[in-house]
């Protein structure tokens, strides 16, 4: 397992982060959502609209050997995108990010995380203990609103 560790992002790390979610949005979305999603997607993390998400957001970053491999973040009560770069997935980023997230949100005081699944994590967000709430269908990509108890 290659060793990396997860820290706030700067905004020096945006432009690396919205090239790896694009990328993961192109690589792995493409499964489950049609072309003009996956661009909608895209176009949703394209660097202006990373920086903004910033500020407004406590934004991580998994990095190994100062290359970004992954990100997280947390707003407004929700755990919002979670992405590992394609070439990474699979190793336990995913899992150490939404674990470090958790952390972070207990943190905060919050006792309970939501998220918004996509079609292609759900079962990976299943596996770390989240319940579906109901499904969203919606015209930028249809999700599936879960939530977790923090203790
Ligand atoms: C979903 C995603 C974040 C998972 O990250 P990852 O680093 O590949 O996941 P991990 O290696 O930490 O996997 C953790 C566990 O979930 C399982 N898992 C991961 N993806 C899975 C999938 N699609 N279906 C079933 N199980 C899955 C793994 O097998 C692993 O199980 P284990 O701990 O028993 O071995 C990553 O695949 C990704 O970026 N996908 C595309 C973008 C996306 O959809 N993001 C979510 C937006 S809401």
């Amino acid at each position: 397992m290659i060793h990396h560790e997860i820290r706030k992002a700067s905004t020096a790390d945006a432009s690396a982060l919205s090239t790896l979610i694009q990328d993961a949005v192109r690589v792995s979305n493409s499964r489950d959502y049609n072309q003009a999603i996956i661009e909608l997607i895209c176009a949703n993390f394209a660097l202006d609209r990373v920086i903004e998400k910033m500020e407004q957001r406590d934004v991580f970053v998994a990095a190994s050997d100062c290359v970004v491999v992954g990100t997280v973040s947390l707003g407004q009560g929700k755990l919002h995108s979670l992405f590992v770069a394609p070439e990474h997935q699979g190793g336990g980023i995913g899992r150490r990010s939404v674990e470090y997230l958790e952390r972070h949100a207990v943190g905060k005081g919050l006792s309970e995380l939501w998220l918004s699944s996509s079609i292609t994590a759900k079962p990976f967000y299943t596996k770390l203990g989240y319940e579906l709430v109901h499904f969203e269908e919606r015209p930028d990509g249809s999700t599936f609103l879960m939530k977790k108890p923090l203790l």
